[in-house]
């Protein structure tokens, strides 16, 4: 079953007590709704009314700017509201930011407006929340037991060292020497995933299509901007890159190499060939580090124009909860994507782990986990049971799967003690694929048996369907 996500518009009038805004939006609220969440503008996000009565649900409320509000096309735009709060629409503006599409339009009731927008899948929905404790997490694609050893004394020493403001010099160095950049092409940020953000607020694309199946992030975070977004669905079961489905008048495009959820390695050439004069051409290589040799980065490629490689050390060093990562482009685009960065944005831990896992012996090191991880990758497919399809041709520390009666196999592998990925929240996949971090063999075999047994004790078809 497709996950579905719920966000109500509100506008409200100052003073409106919680009760009469839940009521407003129980009236709209489509029956058996699945995750909610209210937006409004920014200004009325602190209205105690409002607060209060997202707090009584546990609705997550998000407040946006009058004018990232007012850059949504909505059916039923008012002058007046536009005169009184600096946007032709709140309640449909603020639902449809959510990337859905408009259920139910604006409707007021006495003082509160609603509207209603209903996405098909839930952008925001990443593995760990799916890594519940005391379930084995074959849902998050970080290497576990890491970092290892020397790292962690690296950002011991950083911690102790923490008293002073950072200093990124020494990272932005490294990480340049590391790709064979200038500095002024390296944008150091906290993860990857502030990359997708920054570009969101340093571009105004017209045209903006990200490839699917992918990370959702940089969706998301388009559409939390207020950009519109065209998705390309790669078609399954290879789900390979065609650059010529690729609109040509597309000013940016994202894609990730290797993919995240399907684990393919799309050759560097094809992947090259997006980049063109007047696009930006957003590269997401959070995992190519997974891929020993890198053989299909495009890193150290200064000839492709508006070409950004976002990078990461969360997965092969364990670094999720630091926060850690870098973009390489052109250095106008860096500087644009910096001017949108607070001051300090990278910690002093993080521009530590940056150093060290930049050094000649880091990425010897790199490379040998990645070796490591085909031989392990390897052992999983081999003891996975027949009536499961492996989809694509896996490349990176995950593979997708697709098993009938998905979702279902998913709940009991839970109960099992197993947690692995849902598929159905990225775009272009369903409730049968489920995705599965590579581990070692030992817990391959094991995780392997799980899933055997499940589906042998979900045999009658009713059950399954
Ligand atoms: C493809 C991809 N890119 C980027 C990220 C985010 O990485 P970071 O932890 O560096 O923000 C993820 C995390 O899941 C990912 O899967």
């Amino acid at each position: 079953m497709t996950s579905r996500v719920v966000t109500v518009g509100v506008g409200t009038s100052p003073g409106v007590p919680a009760s009469e805004v839940l009521a407003a939006i129980d009236a709209v609220l489509p029956a058996a709704a699945g995750p909610v969440r209210l937006a409004t503008l920014d200004a009325r996000a602190t209205e105690p009314g409002l607060r209060e009565a997202a707090a009584r649900r546990g609705w997550p409320l998000t407040g946006h700017p009058a004018a990232v509000l007012a850059g949504v096309a909505v059916p039923t735009p008012s002058a007046r509201v536009a005169a009184a709060v600096g946007t032709a629409s709140v309640a449909e503006a603020a639902a449809l930011l959510a990337g859905g599409a408009l259920v139910v339009p604006k409707t007021a009731h006495g003082r509160v407006t609603v509207a209603v927008a209903v996405s098909d899948v839930d952008l925001r929905h990443h593995g760990d929340q799916e890594a519940t404790p005391g379930l084995v997490d074959l849902a998050v694609n970080v290497r576990t037991g890491a970092p290892p050893e020397w790292l962690r004394t690296v950002l011991h020493a950083a911690v102790d060292a923490s008293a002073a403001y950072p200093d990124p010099r020494p990272a932005r160095a490294a990480v340049a020497a590391a790709h064979g950049r200038d500095e002024a092409e390296v944008l150091l940020t906290a993860g990857a995933a502030e990359t997708f953000t920054l570009l969101a607020r340093a571009l105004r694309p017209r045209r903006a299509v990200v490839v699917h199946p992918s990370f959702t992030e940089p969706e998301a975070a388009l559409r939390a901007a207020g950009h519109p977004v065209q998705r390309l669905l790669l078609d399954g079961p290879g789900y390979r890159l065609d650059p010529t489905a690729v609109p040509s008048d597309a000013d940016l495009v994202v894609l990730g190499n290797p993919t995240n959820p399907t684990s393919v390695l799309h050759p560097g050439e094809a992947v090259a060939a997006l980049a063109r004069p007047g696009r930006v051409l957003v590269v997401d290589e959070a995992f190519a580090d997974t891929v020993a040799g890198e053989p299909e980065s495009l890193a150290g490629r200064t000839d492709l124009p508006g070409l950004l490689v976002v990078r990461s050390l969360t997965k092969t060093w364990g670094l999720a909860g630091l926060r850690v990562g870098y973009a390489l482009g052109p250095a106008d685009l860096v500087a644009a994507l910096a001017a949108q960065q607070p001051h300090w944005p990278v910690s002093t831990p993080a521009l530590a782990a940056l150093v060290a896992c930049t050094t000649p012996a880091a990425r010897v090191e790199a490379d040998e986990v990645a070796r490591r991880l085909d031989v392990h990758r390897t052992a999983l497919l081999a003891a996975l049971p027949e009536q499961v399809q492996v989809v694509a041709e896996p490349r990176s520390s995950f593979v997708l799967l697709r098993v009938p009666g998905g979702a279902l196999v998913r709940e009991r592998l839970r109960e099992r003690g197993w947690a692995v990925r849902r598929g159905d929240t990225f775009p272009g996949l369903t409730g049968d694929h489920l995705r599965v971090a590579v581990r070692d063999p030992g817990t391959s075999r094991a995780f392997a048996t799980a899933l055997a047994e499940t589906l042998e004790a979900l045999q009658t078809p009713e059950e399954i369907r």
